[in-house]
């Protein structure tokens, strides 16, 4: 599965321009710069699938990556809560990923990532109480988990599973990465390969 050649499909500035619905799709949203983009590509083990930036508000469409022989689509998302982009801007960009993520007949599940070092921001938990209400199965990752102690992830890790008992449509394991040491990516990507076996 993430042996494959992914390549860029389509990017999508609304919801006008989404591919036909015609497989299972796997969504990565997050705040701003939590590190989507970086993700799919340590997943992939492709460097340059997705653009990844330290600029804030780097990906700016919905980017749909698909790879011929897995027939699913991975969709790196702009980030939500990015408040230095024109305020028109964000609030189109707001209706976009709300209505995406609520009405996606083919999205299998969305992993919601966040960053380790700040857990859980009140944007987060907006988004996954949308998801709870739109009955989208999600799953939590944090992100950058290089960047802190061991001690201070367990905390977080800890604090965020604690967090998601009151989100219904949340998967309860949370899975720790970074996409600069590879931690984690053999559990996720047991985990999407189960998710498409089901
Ligand atoms: P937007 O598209 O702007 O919403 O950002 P994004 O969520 O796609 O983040 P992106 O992948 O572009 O990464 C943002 C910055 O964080 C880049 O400078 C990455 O190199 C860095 N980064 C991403 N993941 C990790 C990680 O696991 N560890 C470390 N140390 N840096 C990371
Ligand atoms: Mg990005």
């Amino acid at each position: 599965l993430f042996a494959c050649a992914w390549t860029f499909s389509r990017g999508s500035p609304d919801l006008d321009h989404l591919p036909p619905d015609d497989r299972p799709e796997i969504a990565f949203a997050g705040r701003s710069n939590v590190g989507k983009s970086s993700l799919i590509n340590t997943l992939v083990g492709q460097r340059a699938l997705a653009r990844a930036s330290n600029t804030p508000g780097r990906t700016q469409e919905l980017n749909f990556f698909t790879d011929p022989a897995a027939d699913l689509y991975l969709v790196d998302m702009p980030g939500y809560g990015f408040a230095e982009a024109p305020k028109d801007k964000v609030a189109a960009w707001n209706r976009t990923l709300r209505g995406y993520l609520s009405g996606r007949r083919t999205l299998l599940r969305v992993f919601v990532l966040v960053d380790a070092r700040h857990g859980l921001k009140p944007v987060d938990d907006e988004i996954m109480g949308l998801l709870d209400s739109a009955a989208v199965s999600y799953q939590v990752i944090l992100t950058k988990a290089d960047k802190i102690s061991r001690t201070d992830l367990d905390r977080v890790m800890a604090h965020t599973i604690q967090s998601l008992s009151k989100h219904p449509a949340a998967y309860p394991h949370v899975i720790a990465t970074s996409a600069e040491t590879a931690m984690g990516f053999e559990d996720l990507r047991a985990v999407v390969a189960k998710l498409l076996d089901a």
